[in-house]
């Protein structure tokens, strides 16, 4: 009997893991949703959406921590700017500036291949 109603249970279990997760952001970009909104929304980051071809640091109303080096005539948001950032933005934000003593507040992420190609697609979609 008991051992009828595990199995049952873990029949209803494994059924419910299998269903997709009606979550949009599901992919590796999940990571970014502690500090961002994938809206205009600002939060701990700047909000994400249109930032695939926006000048860095131009994001209304959202206060940059190191203005100095992040601001809008730096660099625009490409395919290689992003993937060097959300790999480690400490060391991206010195390439990408030209300045070694450059630092921006956001954490290294560091990621990377497939993971980077899937995020990129995705902040891509943002429009
Ligand atoms: C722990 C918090 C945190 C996480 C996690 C995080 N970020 Fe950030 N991000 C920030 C902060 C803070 C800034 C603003 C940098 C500054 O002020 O120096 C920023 C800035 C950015 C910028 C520059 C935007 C602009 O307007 O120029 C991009 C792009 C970005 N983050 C993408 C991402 C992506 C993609 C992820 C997920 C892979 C991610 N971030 C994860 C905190 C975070």
């Amino acid at each position: 009997m008991i051992r009828k109603l595990l199995l049952m249970i873990s029949a209803v279990v494994l059924v419910f893991s299998m269903l997709p997760v009606s979550d949009a952001y599901a992919g590796p970009e999940v990571k970014c949703k502690a500090c961002h909104k994938f809206t205009e929304k600002n939060n701990v980051g700047p909000g994400l959406k249109g930032v695939f071809g926006r000048k860095a640091g131009t994001q209304p109303g959202f206060k940059y921590k190191f203005t100095k080096y992040i601001k809008g005539d730096a660099w625009t948001w490409n395919e290689e700017n992003l993937r060097a950032w959300i790999d480690n933005s400490k060391k991206a934000v010195k390439k990408l500036t030209g300045n070694k003593k450059a630092k921006t507040k956001m954490q290294p992420q560091h990621v990377t291949g497939a993971d980077a190609d899937a995020v990129i697609a995705f902040l891509k979609s943002l429009k």
